[in-house]
C-alpha cells in the first residue's frame, strides 16, 4: 500500500529481453539508498525475477493486469496471480496499451481497482499526444484523465497509486519533456490530485519518456517529481542503477 511520497524508478522493458537476461540483469542492479528501485519485465518472466530478486530490497511488477479477479479471458493474467510470484507493483494504463489495445480511462480505473484488491501497488500512466500538446490542450487532458480514473476508481484507490506522467511524444523518441515542462505539469496533476480531494502531497509521482542517465538530473531537479519510469534506459542494469543514482543524488537522499 501506498505510504506517501518516495523516490522511485521503475524499468519498464516492454516486450523485450529473454528468460537468460533476467538473472544476468538482476545480478547487475544495486540497490540505491533512498530509491525503491522497480523491474517491470514481461510477464512471462515474473517467476525467473523472483527468484533472481529473492532477498533483494529492489521490487518488481508487471506491466498490465486483467480488471477480473479470474474467468475466461483467454491470454489475460489476473493481478492476483501476479501477486502470487511476489511482484508488488502492476503498470495500468500505459499509452502503448491504450493505443494498440483500445484501454480507455475507465478500463485503467478498473484494472487500478484489480491491481489493489490483489495487494499490489499499481502505477498509473497518463499523458497526451503531441497534437494535444500542439492545441495547448496537454493539462486539460491530463486533468481530464485522472477524474475519469478517479470518479471511476474512487479518490480512496487513487490515493494509493503511483501515476506516471508519461507524454506520449516523448515515449521511446529520445525527445523528453523539458524539465519546466514536466514540472509543470506535475504540479497540475497535484492540483487536480488536491481538488479531487486525494491527499497531493504524500503522492509519488514520476515522469516518463526518454529518460536515461544523462538526462535525469535535468527531470530529477523538478520539485514535483519523486522519480521516473523508465523504458529504453531500463534494458541495461546499470543505466537503470545510474538514474536511480541521479534520482538520489538530486533529492539528497
Ligand atoms: P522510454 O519509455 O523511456 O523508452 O521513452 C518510457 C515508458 O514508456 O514508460
Amino acid at each position: 500500500m501506498a505510504e506517501g511520497r518516495r523516490l522511485l524508478v521503475a524499468g519498464n522493458w516492454k516486450m523485450n529481453g529473454t528468460r537468460a537476461m533476467v538473472a544476468e540483469y538482476a545480478a547487475g542492479l544495486e540497490a540505491v539508498s533512498g530509491v525503491q528501485l522497480v523491474i517491470v519485465p514481461p510477464t512471462i518472466y515474473l517467476a525467473d525475477m523472483a527468484l533472481a530478486l529473492d532477498g533483494s530490497p529492489i521490487s518488481f511488477g508487471a506491466q498490465d493486469v486483467h480488471t477480473q479477479a479470474a474467468g475466461a479471458f483467454t491470454g489475460d493474467v489476473a493481478a492476483g496471480m501476479v501477486a502470487e510470484i511476489g511482484a508488488q507493483w502492476a503498470i495500468v494504463g500505459h499509452s502503448e496499451r491504450r493505443a494498440y489495445h483500445g484501454e480507455s480511462d475507465e478500463l485503467v480505473a478498473d484494472k487500478l481497482v484489480a491491481a489493489l484488491e490483489a495487494g499490489l501497488e499499481p502505477m498509473v500512466c497518463l499523458g497526451e499526444s503531441l497534437s494535444q500538446r500542439e492545441a495547448g490542450e496537454a493539462e486539460a487532458t491530463v486533468g481530464r484523465q485522472l477524474r475519469s480514473i478517479a470518479q471511476r476508481a474512487g479518490a480512496e484507490s487513487l490515493s494509493q497509486a503511483v501515476i506516471a506522467y508519461e507524454p506520449i511524444w516523448a515515449i521511446g523518441t529520445g525527445v523528453t519533456a523539458t524539465p519546466e515542462q514536466a514540472d509543470d505539469m506535475h504540479r497540475v496533476i497535484r492540483n487536480v490530485l488536491d481538488d479531487l480531494g486525494v491527499p497531493a502531497d504524500t503522492m509519488t509521482l514520476l515522469y516518463g519518456g526518454s529518460v536515461n542517465a544523462d538526462n535525469a538530473a535535468d527531470i530529477f531537479a523538478g520539485e514535483n517529481i519523486d522519480g521516473a519510469l523508465v523504458g529504453g534506459a531500463s534494458l541495461k542494469s546499470d543505466s537503470l542503477v545510474a538514474i536511480a543514482r541521479a534520482l538520489a543524488a538530486a533529492k539528497h537522499a
